[in-house]
């Protein structure tokens, strides 16, 4: 079973989102499961304090790298990848969630305060990851998007895999628009060739959208798209 641990300063957080809806479900089937570990259960003092003040100074406090390391030593990794989450990491990828998807599953430690001690990244085997180019207040709700992000992939979660095929980013491009009914919604209708009942052309003209989405939107991923050729199927296949 698929298996992600949160190492947090708020285990009362989670699972929160990732127990509604096909998360909810996959947990519930067993495709899946979450378990957390209180970082201030490892504080050496009666506070429970896990941070102090910066070496050579500056404002806030930083996470202790002796509380931190005896926090992710005490978990059972069973060959999980160990990923921080902070906005100095690598940003977050479809690809990156496909692979980790795959594997047995991850251990998330989310950060808070200023920062963490520089030795617990030197001293440990640690992926640095962003949800993207913004600061959050912590680690938390980055964890939970990247492990929602996975467990969606987890096979036997999401009940159809060619609904996977078509979503944004497969392939290299992001998704072409749905419609659905009433036909027509306060005067505009649905495209004509959606209700053409012609496989071909409706599968070109949602190509078509998908470069023009990209293409207007998304300019680096449509050099990319450009520079890579032809839609890439295989989704083991490193994006150069
Ligand atoms: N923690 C704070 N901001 C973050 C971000 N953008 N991504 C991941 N973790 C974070």
């Amino acid at each position: 079973m698929w298996r992600a641990t949160v190492l947090t300063l708020y285990p009362e957080l989670f699972p929160g989102p990732l127990d509604a809806s096909v998360l909810g479900r996959g947990a519930a089937e067993g495709h899946w499961a979450l378990d957390t570990v209180n970082i201030r259960d490892f504080s050496d003092n009666k506070y429970g304090s896990v941070d102090d003040t910066p070496a050579g100074g500056g404002a806030g406090l930083v996470m202790r790298a002796d509380i931190l390391g005896a926090a992710i030593d005490s978990i059972n990794h069973d060959d999980r990848p160990l990923l921080c989450l902070t906005p100095r990491g690598a940003p977050l990828t479809q690809h990156r969630a496909q692979a980790l998807a795959a594997g047995p599953g991850l251990v998330a430690l989310c950060g808070r305060f200023e920062g963490i001690d520089e030795r617990v990244f030197s001293s440990r085997d640690i992926e640095e990851v962003s949800i993207g180019d913004f600061v959050l207040a912590g680690g938390e709700i980055a964890a939970m998007a990247l492990i929602e992000a996975c467990v969606r992939l987890v096979p036997g979660v999401l009940g159809s895999a060619s609904s996977l095929g078509e979503e944004s980013f497969e392939g290299g491009l992001l998704e072409y628009p749905q419609y659905t009914r009433p036909r027509e919604f306060q005067g505009r209708a649905i495209p004509d060739v959606l209700l053409s009942g012609d496989h071909q052309r409706i599968a070109d003209w949602r190509d078509e959208q998908r470069k023009e989405i990209t293409r207007t939107r998304r300019p680096d991923l449509w050099e990319r798209f450009l520079a890579d050729g032809p839609i890439r199927r295989d989704k083991n296949k490193e994006p150069k």
